[in-house]
């Protein structure tokens, strides 16, 4: 697998390069050299134009820099583990690491240059020390990073002398500790109080563009929709809208009514809703939506309710479980969600014999999607396909959401890259629309929860934190057993002193946040921020125990 064999271009259109061919050898399109090369020697050189996201034709040249090769000699430049040739980020050219003979190919170390690959792929370049799976610099062991060092893009080299997984675009230390987008967070969490969920602004409108650009690039037309369900604080909302091209995900009456009060139309919001009432299916016939639904009773009671909109979305069950760290909790295989692929042209009929127009088929596979499950998502995106084909009056597919943010720093999250090829390669010769549901991946790295350590005490035989909150405000190791990164404010990158069980202030023992969480030395009155809690952190708080809610503030 290399660049070119996941979507051929035509090496007509690369101009001609006398010292350098590409050619169609035992393993698809290569470069090739014409003439021998001794090392040192400039083998091309790239024009300067750049992107803000990486596909699978760029070259990172920094954080948030891509160099575009599509077009042009980059584009057919295979990886190796063991490359005859490196990229000079200064020159944007390519130099002979060896010597490099006529007729060899040319090659070189992807993961030097990449922090994040958009397209991950299984390398099966044979070397010595082959890493086989090239994910990005930032996929790998510290010894491999401090193994490549040499060879690694100066960008890729100042990171490794930082940092944990977190510290990000987002996530940044300056004197006055940990910073959100620049901002002091300790200085936020003392103007505002704690509990508090913090929100970066700017990160939300990358991740929308990010989700944008990973879409334009299967090439079918596309609708997004934003999961309100995952965070629907008012000032998040203003942002969604201000894009103009991303509608909303809601599954209740009050959510599309909180939508439509944010500016968005009828027309631009999807429902997909759980056993919904007859109350529910009138307030939605009144708002004028359009329905995703997943029982026969849900088709028959929908198609009876006066004023109802005709045209509908059937869900769809995965069958398999594809959900964050095989929790069932997660996972929407053989769930209490939608049809069975066996039921579906049984329940497409039952819908046309209502009187209802099935122009949707919507399946959301679960939360958290890791890389792992890319082969399996794939088989799920195929039995969709095989079924729309069947149902004449579909007009778009909808894949829900999944997509998210590492939670812990083994995680590797589903690429995008990897699930724009899965669209690109499965649904989009369908012709139809497709339509994404994303909560988490937009909001969820966009935020932190705030909270002040009030004990600090040493119980049986480990020391304790206790902090001002408690499952309530934030749900995900208690009901979910999801770990997140708890960070010392005021010294984010400080040396550990210590492995500290972190307890919330709900009279539950099961409100423990983390059973062994490294951390420096702190003292009560320090701040921990959780991260990532942007999604899914305030919207499922409750007043549980009168505790009160955390607040809340967009930067
Ligand atoms: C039907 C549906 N669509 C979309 C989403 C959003 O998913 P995510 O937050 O994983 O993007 C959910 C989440 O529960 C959902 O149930």
């Amino acid at each position: 697998m290399n660049r070119t064999e996941a979507t051929p271009l035509s090496p007509r259109s690369i101009g001609f390069n006398p010292s350098l061919l590409v050619e169609n050898k035992s393993h698809g399109l290569g470069v090739f050299a014409a003439q021998s090369f001794v090392i040192g020697d400039r083998l091309t050189i790239f024009d300067s134009e750049f992107v803000e996201y990486p596909t699978r034709y760029t070259i990172q040249v920094d954080q948030r820099k891509h160099l575009v090769t599509e077009g042009n000699l980059g584009a057919f430049l295979n990886h190796s583990c063991d490359p005859n040739a490196r990229f000079v980020a200064e020159t944007l050219e390519m130099i002979a690491i060896k010597p490099i003979k006529k007729g060899e190919e040319v090659t070189f170390n992807y993961l030097s240059s990449e922090w994040d690959m958009a397209a991950p792929f299984a390398c099966q370049c044979g070397a010595d020390g082959c890493h086989k799976t090239i994910r990005g610099f930032q996929h790998l062991s510290q010894e491999h990073k401090m193994q490549l060092a040499d060879l690694a893009l100066p960008y890729l080299r100042r990171l490794i002398a930082l940092e944990p997984w977190w510290m990000k675009d987002e996530l940044s230390e300056s004197e006055e500790g940990l910073c959100l987008d620049g901002k002091p967070v300790l200085q936020l969490a003392r103007e505002h109080g704690t509990p508090l969920y913090l929100y970066a602004g700017k990160t939300i409108r990358r991740r929308l563009g990010e989700l944008r650009a990973a879409l334009q690039s299967t090439g079918a037309p596309y609708r997004m929709h934003y999961a309100i369900k995952a965070n629907r604080f008012a000032p998040i909302l203003a942002l969604v809208r201000a894009e103009g091209d991303v509608g909303i995900d809601a599954s209740s009456p009050r959510e599309v009514a909180l939508a439509l009060e944010s500016g968005f139309k009828p027309e631009e919001i999807s429902v997909t809703c759980s056993m919904p009432s007859r109350k529910d299916f009138e307030k939605f016939a009144g708002f004028g939506v359009h329905l995703n639904l997943d029982t026969f009773s849900a088709l028959r009671r929908w198609a009876a309710t006066p004023g109802r909109n005709p045209r509908v979305g059937l869900r769809l069950d995965p069958g398999i479980a594809l959900g964050y760290g095989d929790n069932p909790k997660l996972s929407y295989g053989n769930s209490k969600f939608g049809f069975s692929f066996a039921q579906a042209r049984e329940a497409y009929a039952f819908a046309r014999q209502q009187g209802l127009i099935v122009d949707t088929l919507h399946i959301h596979v679960g939360w958290g999607l890791q890389q792992k499950i890319a082969g399996l998502l794939g088989h799920v995106f195929t039995q969709v396909a095989e079924l729309a084909r069947d149902l004449p009056d579909l007009e778009t597919i909808n894949i829900g959401g999944g997509l998210c943010w590492k939670q812990a720093s083994q995680d590797m999250p589903l690429a995008i890259g990897s699930w724009a090829e899965l669209i690109q390669r499965h649904l989009a010769p369908l012709g139809l629309q497709i339509a994404i549901e994303s909560g988490t991946f937009v909001v969820a790295s966009s935020g932190l929860l705030v909270t002040e350590i009030n004990t600090l005490e040493q119980r049986f035989q480990q020391p304790w934190i206790g902090v001002d909150c408690g499952h309530n405000v934030n749900v995900y190791a208690a009901h979910y057993s999801i770990p997140q990164e708890i960070i010392a404010v005021s010294q984010p990158t400080a040396d550990v002193a210590a492995h500290y069980v972190v307890a919330g202030n709900i009279n539950e023992a099961n409100d423990i946040f983390s059973r062994s969480c490294a951390l420096p030395s702190v003292v009560e009155g320090d701040f921990l921020a959780f991260f990532p809690a942007g999604a899914y952190g305030a919207s499922m708080a409750s007043d549980h125990c009168l505790k009160g809610l955390p607040k809340e503030w967009l930067i």
